[in-house]
């Protein structure tokens, strides 16, 4: 059984999830809540090992073997950091999870999103966020974003725009089935009204 709160964010590359997590971070924090934040992948030492295989291996990775990745960083993740904040009573802030890898691998790669949501669910062992935030942004402003922020692009963000519209089309799927674990915002809203909008759902769920 888990007492904690467990809130993701997702959106494609360039929408602004780490600046809504850490908003969110301070203001549970002022609340008096203990907020672990943390991200996949990478959430863990086991975790950056495979985010840098992962996003910069230098050649091909196979569909499935990039699913299993992500995957295996997920199981570690959940089962060493997320469940046992959760199973304190903690609140975790997390910057993607299984929504990514049915969005990214599923539609993204043109793997089968229902078999890529099967595996996330069972490296996880069945754990679903009581929240999600689907940061909203199409695929151009999103690279007009990246533009200014970095100098190289990892694998996924170097992939071509019509890999990103399938991303962001199949997170608005998602959404659309389960809309009482997201929360969809346009993503090119002012911060400050994304970060009041996301407390405002947060708060109900305190
Ligand atoms: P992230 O660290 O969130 O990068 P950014 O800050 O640029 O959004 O995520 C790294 C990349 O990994 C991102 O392009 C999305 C991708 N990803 C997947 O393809 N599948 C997954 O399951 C996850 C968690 C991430």
């Amino acid at each position: 059984m888990t007492r904690g709160l467990f809130i993701t964010l997702e959106g494609g590359d360039g929408s602004g999830k780490s600046t809504q997590a850490e908003l969110l971070r301070e203001w549970l924090t002022g609340e008096g809540r203990t907020v672990v934040r943390t991200r996949e992948p990478g959430g863990t030492e086991v975790g950056v090992e495979i985010r840098e295989l992962v996003l910069h291996h230098r050649g091909d990775i196979s569909p499935r073997a990039e699913a299993l990745l992500y995957a295996a960083d997920r199981a570690h993740h959940v089962a060493t950091l997320v469940r046992p904040a959760l199973t304190r009573g903690e609140v975790v802030v997390q910057d993607r999870y299984l929504d990514s890898s049915v969005a990214y691998q599923g539609a993204g790669r043109v793997l089968d999103p229902g078999e890529v949501r099967r595996l996330s669910d069972w490296a996880a062992e069945g754990l679903l966020p009581d929240l999600t935030v689907l940061l909203d942004l199409d695929s151009a402003a999103a690279r007009a974003r990246l533009d200014v922020a970095r100098t190289r692009y990892d694998r996924l963000e170097a992939e071509a725009s019509a890999f990103h519209d399938r991303v962001r089309g199949a997170y608005l799927d998602l959404a659309a089935a389960e809309p009482d674990r997201f929360l969809v915002i346009d993503a090119t809203r002012p911060v400050e009204e994304i970060a009041a909008a996301i407390r405002e759902r947060v708060r109900g769920l305190l």
